[in-house]
């Protein structure tokens, strides 16, 4: 079960002044995808990377790239993205009057869709839209920074939405974005998410990106090991 668990470092979290090295050392380490915040000042209280970004992301590794639009009528860039290198497009669900088509539209350009939902946002307003999408991405914080607490809440809506998907037998992917370190990990997986975004737990700590992943999957695994042993007593 935890085999299939992919941890996608947020390069919010890391040295810029060495990107590419950062996101190598990352690639080299075990991580399954790179992901990259979109920030647009507008949509949350902060600015952050564009295409640009991406683009030299995209010269770094050949890692699927996994880029987060926290950015008003997200239809309007799109095509850049695609075009920079972006492998999934996740857009959120609260800048849209035309979801549907937004989705529709990445998935045309051959790039995966994803729809990303804030703390405030209840699954079930996916139901319509999820056999469009590869990914759900659950808030786990506010967006707009790195390094807040993961909303204990929001797990009750992992774990719905996982409900939802299989009931619909569709192969979604469930992503969480936002506190997932060594002590949430276990939780947020047990919730039903199938792929983490770790930003601040793995570039900005003391350890290097190997044992940081280290870290994590030690952590995954001590959660499993004591859930079994609660559940054998
Ligand atoms: C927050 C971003 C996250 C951020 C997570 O708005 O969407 O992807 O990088 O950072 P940590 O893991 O530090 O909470
Ligand atoms: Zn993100």
């Amino acid at each position: 079960m935890l085999d299939h668990i992919r941890i996608a470092p947020s390069i919010l979290a890391a040295d810029f002044t060495r990107l590419g090295q950062q996101i190598h050392d990352a690639q080299v380490a075990g991580a399954e995808l790179i992901h990259v915040d979109v920030m647009d000042g507008r949509f949350v209280p902060n600015l952050t990377m564009g295409p640009l970004i991406v683009e030299a992301a995209r010269r770094s590794t050949d890692l699927p790239l996994d880029v987060h639009l926290m950015m008003i009528e997200p239809e309007n860039m799109i095509d850049a993205f695609v075009k920079a290198g972006a492998s999934t497009l996740h857009i959120h669900w609260e800048t849209g009057f035309h979801i549907h088509r937004t989705l529709s539209r990445i998935k045309e350009l051959g790039c995966k869709a994803g729809i990303a939902i804030n703390p405030h946002t209840p699954a079930i307003v996916l139901t319509e839209i999820l056999p469009l999408v590869d990914t759900v991405l659950v808030m786990t914080v506010n967006p707009g920074f790195g390094g807040q607490t993961l909303i204990p809440e929001t797990l009750t809506k992992v774990n719905q939405l996982r409900k939802l998907i299989d009931s619909q037998d569709l192969a979604i992917s469930i992503a969480v974005d936002g506190g997932v370190n060594e002590t949430t990990i276990g939780q947020v997986v047990a919730a039903g998410a199938d792929t983490l975004v770790v930003g601040s737990a793995f570039f900005s700590t003391k350890f290097t990106p190997d044992q940081g992943m280290e870290r994590l999957r030690t952590a995954l695994q001590n959660y499993d090991v004591s859930q079994k042993q609660m559940a054998a007593r």
